[in-house]
């Protein structure tokens, strides 16, 4: 386990426009504070990622993805961009792509332009604001393209409009490794919500690869420290918002791989024996004790694809790197 400083140096803008984590970006802020007072009271103590995604959270998580130690975004891309014509003929003519979170232009975009006459494209999002934005710019880039963006959380079980007529098959896009970013539980019923919601269709998932742990930590690591202020962004965010006094340079983060759970593990790290006061409880922490943040699970491709198949689909071609750092899986759903 090991910590980096807290402090970064500003860093390029981002080029690679909003590929945050599809987990939940403006999340509303209740529940927050409920979550927190449930966290602090608990050992160990952990809270859900999604509090992570606030305006400065979200601008933090894109120059993440920008980072050269934050592998995940440029393979991804590189994959899309190198087997677009495969992975086109794999969902064939008029299809309609259902995107699980709207935070990824680029990607589905290099989808969308190698596909053959794609139907419709309907981006599912929990925040209405970022739709929107993400609807705009790709009605921009295919004038001829139907958009038709959905609010809704698709954690939950999702209700999508009747497919289009004369439309081909309906396929679902969950780039980024988000599956990760649930427990392997929480991984199976979003799948299976998944495949029941695509019947007849299929799903293009995009899943980050076991592999040398000093690679993994890096990502998580960064020398700049985005990733750090990050994860310290969720104090920060809990002091603006909920009036907690967390001492943010009291805390470190720490994001390591446990190799025995296939994850990467984040953390902030108490540094020093220290009280915080959340709605007019005091809450000590120990020096060295922690407040767990997010998992991102890796995948071996005959694991994810066991996976899949656990949840009803029956996995088909698997696209990947040269380096095979990551991977991107055709599903296709139960029918
Ligand atoms: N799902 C991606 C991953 O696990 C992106 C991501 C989500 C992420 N939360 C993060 C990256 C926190 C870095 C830090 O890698």
């Amino acid at each position: 386990m090991s910590a980096t400083p807290s402090s970064f140096a500003p860093g390029a803008p981002a080029a690679i426009a909003g590929c945050r984590s599809a987990l939940g970006e403006g999340a509303p802020a209740q529940g927050f504070a409920a979550d927190l007072a449930r966290a602090l009271a608990s050992r160990p103590r952990s809270i859900s990622p999604k509090y992570f995604y606030d305006v400065e959270g979200s601008r933090l998580f894109d120059r993440i993805c920008e980072l050269p130690e934050y592998y995940p975004t440029r393979t991804e891309l590189g994959i899309l961009a190198t087997h677009a014509g495969a992975i086109a003929a794999q969902i064939g003519p008029r299809a309609e792509i259902v995107e699980f979170g709207a935070g990824s232009c680029v990607k589905v975009g290099l989808l969308l332009a190698a596909m053959d006459r794609p139907a419709r494209y309907l981006p599912i999002d929990i925040s209405g604001e970022h739709l929107a934005a993400a609807a705009a710019e790709l009605r921009a880039s295919f004038p001829a393209l139907d958009v038709q963006p959905v609010v809704a959380d698709y954690t939950q079980r999702l209700l999508l409009p009747a497919p289009l007529a004369g439309a081909g098959r309906r396929v679902g896009f969950f780039p980024g490794s988000t599956i990760g970013n649930f427990t392997p539980l929480e991984a199976l019923d979003f799948l299976e919500a998944t495949g029941q919601a695509l019947r007849g269709g299929a799903l293009l998932l995009g899943a980050d690869l076991v592999k040398e742990p000093s690679v993994l930590h890096a990502a998580y690591s960064d020398a700049q420290g985005v990733t750090a202020a990050f994860n310290l962004n969720l104090l920060a965010r809990a002091n603006r918002e909920l009036g907690t006094d967390f001492v943010l340079e009291q805390f470190s983060h720490s994001a390591f791989y446990n190799a025995p759970l296939q994850r990467i593990e984040m953390h902030l790290v108490s540094r020093c024996r220290q009280h915080v006061t959340h709605d007019g409880r005091r809450h000590e922490f120990e020096e060295g004790e922690t407040l767990h943040t997010e998992n991102s699970y890796k995948f071996t491709i005959e694991g994810l694809r066991e996976l899949a198949s656990r949840a009803g689909f029956t996995p088909g071609p698997v696209w990947t790197d040269p380096a095979r750092l990551f991977s991107l899986h055709w599903l296709q759903a139960p029918q």
